[in-house]
């Protein structure tokens, strides 16, 4: 199994860096082969333009896109870690979306039916909140996150999605709550992923 991270924090002191450093462990631990990207320090240009969704139209993906296409080509699980803004995803992971899940590479339209160009991949996303888990409960905010990101992105590029781990509260929760995460999170890591 090759893995992929996909990774979208800009701070490196962050807990989203410390979950990074968690999944990494393990798999380092298991042996296992990956890579990361780590879009905020690759300078990762997430604006899609009017030259790139001319250059996909005409088959000519631009050199950065199909970087990162091939980086997925190459994985069989996507693990994406990102914090929750705005009740989405940070707009550089968005913007990696718009620009490398492109048409004819994620998925593909046809005459009568859209398709999903990834089947056979499978992603892991690992997200944290401001919100606690109550209050994302009783807003329907999980319910809605799990709607527009991991079913209409990914299972549309038709992955499996193997599941959406989130952390609340994480800037209002103590230290030793934190590491209880990470402790979890390591569970979850050899549970699914390994
Ligand atoms: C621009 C921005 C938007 C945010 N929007 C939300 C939100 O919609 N829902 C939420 O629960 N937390 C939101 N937060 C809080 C972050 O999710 C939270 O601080 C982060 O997950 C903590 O992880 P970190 O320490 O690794 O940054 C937002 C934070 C920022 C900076």
């Amino acid at each position: 199994m090759k893995y992929l991270i996909i990774y979208a924090h800009p701070n490196p002191k962050s807990f989203n860096h410390a979950i990074l450093e968690t999944i990494t462990g393990e798999l380092k631990k298991k042996k296992k082969e990956f890579k990361v990207r780590d879009l905020y320090k690759i300078g990762f240009d997430p604006v899609l333009s009017s030259g790139d969704l001319l250059a996909i139209q005409n088959g000519a993906v631009p050199k950065d896109i199909k970087k990162e296409q091939d980086y997925i080509s190459k994985a069989d699980i996507l693990i994406i870690v990102f914090p929750i803004w705005w009740s989405s995803m940070p707009a550089m992971l968005k913007g990696y979306i718009d620009r490398v899940f492109s048409l004819g590479f994620a998925y593909d339209i046809t005459e009568d039916a859209v398709i999903g160009l990834l089947k056979g991949k499978e992603v892991f996303l690992v997200s944290t909140t401001g919100a606690s888990k109550q209050d994302n409960e009783s807003m329907g905010a999980f319910k809605m996150m799990n709607m527009s990101m991991d079913m209409a992105i990914f299972q549309f590029s038709g992955m499996k999605v193997i599941g959406h781990k989130y952390f609340s509260a994480v800037p209002y929760v103590s230290q030793q709550d934190r590491k209880k995460m990470l402790k979890e999170l390591r569970v979850l890591v050899k549970e699914k992923l390994l």
